[in-house]
């Protein structure tokens, strides 16, 4: 059976750098609070007309494939995870097309999966590549959110938070034994969907907008922010060590945690608990908050433009957030 191997890994992130300073002059909070809480100094807005989740997917997608030694037409499929598509439908993965000359119609699959997104999304590909249905499978991460939340008083509990921007890697199938994706798991909790949600432009009510849901504020996603916080911090170890376990490998094995950047609190807590130094755990969300399912592929391709990626090492992904849902990824390098 083929592994999956990661040949090339890119990024874009908007121009507009809006500081914790910019959002105290919209609402009532301080660079204090938000860098206490959270670890986040600054983060990306999207520019409306220039960049969409698609087209900023699409980039960080020629950035991957060029680092790859690969051109458009080499690519076999698309795996696209996002919660903030361009359209309700159909899917940014569809829209790449738009965006990038593939050559070909190539099979384009959307997957909605919140934060741990870029897991389920590498975990779909891994296994087309295992079953040898496709052989070059680009795999994308791309989030525009900051016009989900509402940069307001009411708002401030989320808007705070989250990023924009996209990554994206390469996978080919090689035959090398023992490197590339060496396992993927995936958990889900839909009992604790309402935990973090956004209900509209939902399917359940008869009309799906109406003007008092602004008044309301009913537009707004909602979180339980301790109650993730609570969660993701058991769950983060839980599910890499299922990984490791898998592979008879131990916490010490691993020369990288790449983690979804959803909270520094929540990254030092991980980090703490697998006994990893800080050097092998990547936090870069004081640059650009949570992005999401972007989150992984960015700190992934950062870490490794830095030299922080090298042959052979072990390279570990997790994620958890909305859904609930959450994963991991071991990677031979
Ligand atoms: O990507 C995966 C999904 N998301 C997560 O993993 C997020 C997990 N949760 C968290 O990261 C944290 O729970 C938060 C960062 C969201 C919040 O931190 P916290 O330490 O749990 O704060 P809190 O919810 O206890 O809020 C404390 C106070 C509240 O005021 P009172 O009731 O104590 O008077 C909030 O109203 O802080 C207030 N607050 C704010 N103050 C200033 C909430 N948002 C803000 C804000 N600025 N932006």
């Amino acid at each position: 059976m083929p592994a999956s191997k990661i040949i090339g890994v890119g990024m874009y992130l908007p121009e507009e750098v809006v500081t914790n300073d910019d959002l105290t002059k919209l609402m009532d909070t301080s660079d204090q609070w938000i860098q206490e809480r959270t670890g986040i100094k600054e983060r990306r807005f999207f520019k409306e007309g220039v960049d969409t989740v698609s087209s900023m997917g699409a980039k960080a997608s020629l950035m991957a494939i060029e680092r790859a030694g690969k051109k458009p037409e080499d690519i076999d499929f698309i795996v696209f995870a996002t919660l903030s598509a361009d359209y309700c439908f159909p899917g940014s993965g569809a829209l790449m097309q738009q965006h990038i000359d593939f050559k070909r119609n190539i099979g384009a699959l959307d997957i909605r999966a919140q934060c741990a997104g870029f897991i389920y999304a590498l975990s779909v590909a891994d296994q087309y590549i295992k079953t040898g249905m496709y052989k070059t499978i680009l795999v994308v991460g791309s989030e525009v959110q900051t016009n989900v939340f509402e940069l307001s008083n009411r708002g401030r509990d989320m808007s705070v938070i989250f990023g924009d921007g996209a990554g994206a890697v390469v996978l080919e199938a090689s035959e090398e034994t023992g490197k590339g994706i060496l396992t993927t798991k995936l958990h889900t909790d839909g009992r604790s969907a309402e935990e973090l949600y956004l209900e509209h432009p939902g399917s359940r009510r008869k009309q799906r907008f109406n003007p008092t849901m602004i008044e309301t504020g009913e537009l707004l996603p909602h979180m339980n922010g301790k109650h993730v916080f609570i969660n993701a911090v058991k769950y983060f170890p839980e599910v890499i060590r299922e990984a490791l376990a898998d592979q008879n490998l131990k916490e010490e094995d691993i020369s990288l945690l790449v983690p979804h950047q959803a909270n520094a609190r929540i990254t030092v807590a991980v980090g703490k608990e697998l006994n990893l130094p800080d050097e092998k755990v990547v936090s870069n969300i004081h640059k650009y908050g949570n992005t999401t399912a972007a989150s992984i592929p960015i700190a992934l391709c950062e870490a490794w433009q830095d030299g922080r990626v090298k042959e052979g090492d072990l390279i570990a992904l997790a994620a958890f957030g909305s859904g609930f849902m959450w994963g991991s990824a071991l990677i031979r390098w």
